[in-house]
């Protein structure tokens, strides 16, 4: 059953279940070390599909189109974490799987992610789980309010998730967040969020790069700061978890780890995602090898490099219609990185592309000179550490249109 021995050699063929942007971006890495991607979506046209040489069109859990898949690939990855039990099952059985399944089930159930983080000594805002109306009363009377109810699978860009602040929210959450069980989570007033992405070759060597700072706008990702500004132990405690993360996973592949600083200093592990991270797209510009060159490597058994940046970073996401709009503007601005992800429609909340701005190493300005930085999509960023109201954390407990990064 097994393809050729790792190293892969140069013109193996990298199977990719997902073909979004995340996709796009390790196939575009796997080209420049001689590989060759097939991606698996039920998606026509996809990001990924376009950039890579060959495509199954097919939905994650038809058998079918997964023996056809596997059959043309020598390794298999993912961009595109929700795949079901039997899927994955059937992905191994055929051919190896970089990071592992059971690594996929651990980050698509907050439960026993949360459970995991917690026993590999990780800490994390104080959960419960919910599974009955008498469950959550309890859990709300343990952690307090405000609190954040969410669903255990599916959740993605704030979807799936629900604010509690008063005790007439309990209900109407509980009745709109499905399937059950919940999660609830004690809501951290966080200073900040951080995320980290490390990589772990099958050698055991893992390296991670610089934490680095993220700021949401509705729940999508707006800005990451890397550097992220913050004291050296705060940062160098955010790589430590990262790096004990992906060794307690016995990860082969790449890992993004993110988390709150509290207001003490505390750096609490949100989520993890075993795959490149939106938050990690600076390293494209920034890094001799991305995020995406360290997952490839990983995963084709090559020998990892140091995760290091030669300079500083700003990265916005260009979401939906209005931002996608200025990417005439965005190609004549000065010093802007263009990277478009070749969706035919830009639907609001959509990552359409992203921007990275590169500094001197050390250079990363303060917020007026990170704005002047941005050129025309100044305006749009998040860029102020904006005071965070409690009634923009109120989301809709929909689930959206489709799961997984869009
Ligand atoms: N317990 C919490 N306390 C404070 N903010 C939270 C909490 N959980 C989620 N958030 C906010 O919502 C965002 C999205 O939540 P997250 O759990 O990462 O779900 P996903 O990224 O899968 O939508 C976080 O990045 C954070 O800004
Ligand atoms: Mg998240």
């Amino acid at each position: 059953m097994r393809g050729p021995a790792f190293p892969l050699p140069p013109n193996a063929v990298i199977g990719i279940v997902g073909g979004g942007q995340l996709g796009r971006m390790t196939a575009l890495a796997a080209a420049r070390l001689g590989y060759r991607c097939h991606i698996l979506t039920p998606e026509r046209e996809s990001p990924a599909g376009q950039v890579a040489a060959y495509v199954t069109e097919g939905e994650y859990e038809d058998p079918g189109a997964i023996a056809a898949f596997a059959a043309g690939v020598d390794v298999v990855t993912f961009e595109f974490e929700n795949v079901s039990a039997g899927g994955l099952e059937l992905l191994a059985a055929l051919k190896p799987v970089r990071p592992a399944p059971a690594v996929l089930r651990v980050s698509q159930d907050r439960i026993r992610e949360k459970s995991f983080l917690n026993g590999a000594g990780v800490p994390t805002a104080p959960w419960r789980r919910v599974e009955t109306r008498a469950e959550l009363a309890a859990a709300v009377a343990a952690i307090g309010l405000p609190a954040v109810l969410k669903t255990t699978r599916l959740g993605y860009d704030g979807k799936g998730q629900s604010l509690l602040v008063r005790p007439e929210d309990l209900e109407t959450a509980f009745v709109a967040l499905a399937p059950k069980p919940l999660v609830l989570e004690g809501f951290v007033d966080f200073a900040c969020e951080l995320s980290v992405v490390a990589a772990r070759g099958e050698d055991g060597r893992a390296v991670a790069f610089d934490a680095v700072e993220n700021r949401h706008r509705q729940h999508i990702l707006d800005l990451t700061l890397a550097p992220a500004q913050v004291g050296e132990e705060i940062a160098a405690e955010a790589r430590g978890i990262a790096l004990r993360v992906a060794e307690a996973l016995e990860l082969v592949g790449l890992i993004a780890v993110e988390m709150f600083v509290d207001r003490g200093g505390r750096v609490l592990a949100n989520e993890i995602a075993p795959r490149p991270h939106n938050s990690g797209h600076w390293t494209i510009d920034a890094c001799p090898a991305s995020q995406f060159e360290l997952f490839v490597r990983a995963v084709a058994g090559l020998p990892l490099p140091e995760a290091r940046r030669h300079s500083d970073a700003v990265m916005k996401n260009l979401v939906g219609p209005e931002e996608a709009a200025l990417w005439g503007e965005i190609l004549a601005a000065p010093g802007l990185i263009p990277h478009l992800y070749g969706k035919a429609e830009a639907r609001p909340g959509r990552k359409m592309g992203h921007v990275t701005r590169l500094f001197p190493h050390g250079g990363l300005p303060g917020p007026f000179g990170i704005e002047a930085a941005l050129g025309p999509l100044a305006a749009r960023a998040e860029v102020e550490r904006a005071g965070r109201h409690l009634a923009e954390q109120v989301v809709q407990p929909d689930l959206g249109e489709a799961f997984g990064p869009s």
